[in-house]
């Protein structure tokens, strides 16, 4: 224990705690949206919509080891520790490189570093207000006209009217980009970028990441362009 907290002190611990819960993050983000495709099914199906099912499968996730919502609270617990200390590791890190205690590096690099790591840390800040607010939109039903527990594909199209999809559409930029940098940095952190390898795993991180944005900027889309019989 004490070794992994003399660990964390240092800059390379810090950075590989970012990319233990950035990896986590991304694989959460990655089944999400493959989730969110059930969309496609429309409001039939079987008794219930398919988005319903999903929805349902998250709150009996572990069940019958596990109550109602138990999986779901212990997956949402996991995931706010990750994000927390994601945060904190980077707002370290950044004290760090501002007050000068980072390893130095030659000029070329400090200017793509410090444009990259500006670039992250504006786009992890809109991330996490987008979070906040798809969370009291969708989880909670803030703005969703006749939201109903349970109920997630109308809560969907109905909620993602007006202004709100255009707000999804353009938090799927930042999200991209923090996904594409964050998993190449994480192939870096781990050493796997040799010099055979750097192409691939580049071509990798930015797969996910346009995957995870064309696939949520679909289904958005079609939630939008959907109408409700009345
Ligand atoms: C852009 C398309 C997206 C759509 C249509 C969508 C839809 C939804 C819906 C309907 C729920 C509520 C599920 C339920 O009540 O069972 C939900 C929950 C959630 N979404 Fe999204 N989502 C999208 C993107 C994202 C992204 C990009 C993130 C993260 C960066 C995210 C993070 C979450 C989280 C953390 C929850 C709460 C899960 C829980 O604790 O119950 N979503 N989403």
């Amino acid at each position: 224990m004490t070794g992994v907290l003399t660990l964390y002190r240092s800059s390379i611990g810090k950075k590989a705690a970012m990319a233990i819960t950035g990896l986590l993050m991304v694989l959460f983000v990655f089944v999400h949206m493959i989730g969110n495709l059930k969309v496609y099914y429309g409001p039939g199906g079987t008794p219930e919509p398919m988005l319903d099912v999903y929805g349902r499968f998250l709150r009996e996730m572990g069940y019958p080891i596990l109550g109602h919502e138990q999986g779901l609270w212990i997956a949402r617990l996991l995931l706010l520790g990750a994000v927390g200390l994601h945060v904190w590791s980077a707002i370290q890190l950044t004290e760090r490189r501002w007050t000068g205690r980072d390893v130095k590096y030659v000029q070329q690099k400090t200017l793509q570093a410090s444009w990259a790591s500006r670039t992250m840390l504006r786009g992890g800040v809109i991330i996490g207000l987008f979070i906040i607010g798809h969370l009291l939109h969708l989880t909670l039903g803030y703005f969703v006209p006749n939201f109903k527990d349970g109920a997630v594909y109308l809560n969907v199209v109905s909620g993602l009217k007006g202004i709100a999809p255009w707000l999804y559409i353009f938090a799927m930029l930042p999200l991209g980009l923090h996904i594409y940098h964050g998993l190449w940095s994480f192939f870096q952190t781990l050493g796997w970028n040799s010099q055979r390898s750097t192409e691939l795993l580049r071509g990798l991180a930015l797969l996910v990441a346009l995957l995870v944005v064309v696939g949520n900027v679909s289904v958005v889309l079609t939630a939008m362009m959907t109408t409700l019989p009345s």
